[in-house]
């Protein structure tokens, strides 16, 4: 227990120790996504992060996953 929200709060620290975050949510529940306030991120229409690791001709598209946050930059698996 308590995995994503250790997760959510090293990312935290980080950043209050002036550090720039890339938050990767690579788990399909989407937790971290949802409790950082970015559900229409984990809602949204693929290609998802494994669409894009699985597949080496869409893998210059990554980039497109990156949702800023008034804290960090979030990378977030989707549903689908
Ligand atoms: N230190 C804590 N004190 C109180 N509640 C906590 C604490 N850490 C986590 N929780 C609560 O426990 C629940 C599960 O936490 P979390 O989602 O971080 O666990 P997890 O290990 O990622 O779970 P899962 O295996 O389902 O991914 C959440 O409702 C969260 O708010
Ligand atoms: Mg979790």
């Amino acid at each position: 227990m308590g995995k994503t929200a250790i997760a959510i709060n090293a990312a935290g620290a980080l950043i209050a120790r002036g550090r720039d975050v890339l938050f990767v949510d690579l788990d399909p529940q989407g937790n971290a996504t949802e409790n950082l306030g970015l559900r229409e991120a984990y809602d949204s229409e693929p290609p998802s992060l494994f669409d894009i690791l699985s597949d080496s001709e869409q893998r210059d598209r990554i980039g497109e996953l990156v949702r800023e946050h008034e804290e960090m930059s979030v990378t977030r698996r989707s549903s689908t």
